[in-house]
C-alpha cells in the first residue's frame, strides 16, 4: 500500500463523515477488494484505489464510467478501478462473483433503485462473510428542513407529509429507521448510523456568504463532531451506516 493521507482527510467536506467512518477499514494497510454500487465518475472509487484498494464501479450510466476511467487514469489509478455498466437491482448479472469484495459502497444510489431492498440483498450478497457495506442515503428530516429554511414551505409540507412535491416520481428520502430496516431486512449487522453533512448542508441553506466565509478544516472538524449526536445528526442532509455481513 502507498503511504497516504487518512481517507477522511480527503475532500469533499461534505463526505467527511462517510471517510472518517471508513478511515479504520480502508487506511488499516491491507488492499480490499471494494465494490461501489452506482459509484457514477469515482468520487469514493478514485481515492480509494489511490489508497491501494481494487475498486469496481457498477453503475448503469456510460458517460459516468467514462469519466471515471479518465479521472482514474489521470490519478494514476486506471489499472485498480475496474468500470462495469450495470444495475445495482441486478448486480449478479454484472458481478457473478459472490462473496468476492470486503468492502461495498452504496452511496446517494437507494434513492434512485428501482428496489432498495433488493439492491441491498444483492450486495449483501456480493461480500464475504465478515465484509462491509457502507450505505449512504438522503435523510427525510434534514430534507424537509432545508426546503423550509430555503424559503420552500409547500414543498417541505409535501415531503414531510408524503414522498414530496413530484409525488411518486420524487427521489426517495430516507428516515434512520428506514435505513436500518433495510440493512437488516438484507441480512446485515448494522453499526451505529451517523449524519453526513450536518454543517454543510446549512451553510448551503443560509447562503454563499457563510459558506465561504466558514474555514474548510473547523467546518470539518465540527461535521466530524456532530456526526455521531442526536440532535444534530438527526436534521442532517444524509445517513451513513456501516454494516457487516455475519
Ligand atoms: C448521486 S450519484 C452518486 C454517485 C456516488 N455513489 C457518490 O456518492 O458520489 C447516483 C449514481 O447512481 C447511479 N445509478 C442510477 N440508477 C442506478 C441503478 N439502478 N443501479 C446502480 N446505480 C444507479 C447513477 O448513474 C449515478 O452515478
Amino acid at each position: 500500500m502507498p503511504p497516504s493521507a487518512p481517507a477522511s482527510e480527503q475532500l469533499p467536506t461534505r463526505a467527511a463523515a462517510v471517510w472518517a467512518a471508513l478511515d479504520p477499514l480502508v487506511g488499516a494497510g491491507s488492499a480490499l477488494r471494494v465494490l461501489d454500487v452506482g459509484g457514477g465518475s469515482g468520487v469514493f472509487a478514485v481515492p480509494l484505489a489511490r489508497l491501494g484498494h481494487e475498486v469496481t464501479v457498477v453503475d448503469p450510466s456510460a458517460d459516468a464510467l467514462a469519466t471515471l476511467a479518465r479521472r482514474a487514469g489521470t490519478a494514476g489509478v486506471g489499472e485498480r478501478v475496474h468500470g462495469v455498466q450495470g444495475d445495482g437491482d441486478l448486480l449478479h448479472e454484472v458481478v457473478p462473483d459472490a462473496g468476492g469484495f470486503d468492502l461495498a459502497l452504496c452511496h446517494s444510489v437507494l434513492e434512485v433503485v428501482d428496489d432498495p431492498a433488493t439492491t441491498l440483498g444483492e450486495i449483501a450478497r456480493s461480500l464475504t462473510a465478515g465484509g462491509t457495506a457502507s450505505v449512504a442515503v438522503a435523510n427525510r428530516a434534514g430534507a424537509v428542513l432545508a426546503r423550509a429554511v430555503g424559503g420552500h414551505p409547500t414543498d417541505a409540507l409535501a415531503l414531510f407529509e408524503g414522498p414530496g412535491p413530484g409525488g411518486a416520481r420524487s427521489r426517495r428520502r430516507f428516515t434512520p429507521a428506514d435505513l436500518l430496516d433495510l440493512v437488516t431486512g438484507a441480512g446485515l449487522t448494522a453499526g451505529s448510523w451517523r449524519g453526513i453533512s450536518v454543517v454543510a448542508d446549512l451553510l448551503d441553506v443560509v447562503g454563499a456568504d457563510a459558506a465561504a466565509d466558514a474555514d474548510p478544516a473547523a467546518v470539518r472538524r465540527l461535521e466530524l463532531a456532530l456526526a455521531g449526536t442526536s440532535p444534530y445528526r438527526d436534521v442532517a442532509g444524509g445517513l451513513h451506516v456501516l454494516a457487516t455481513r455475519p
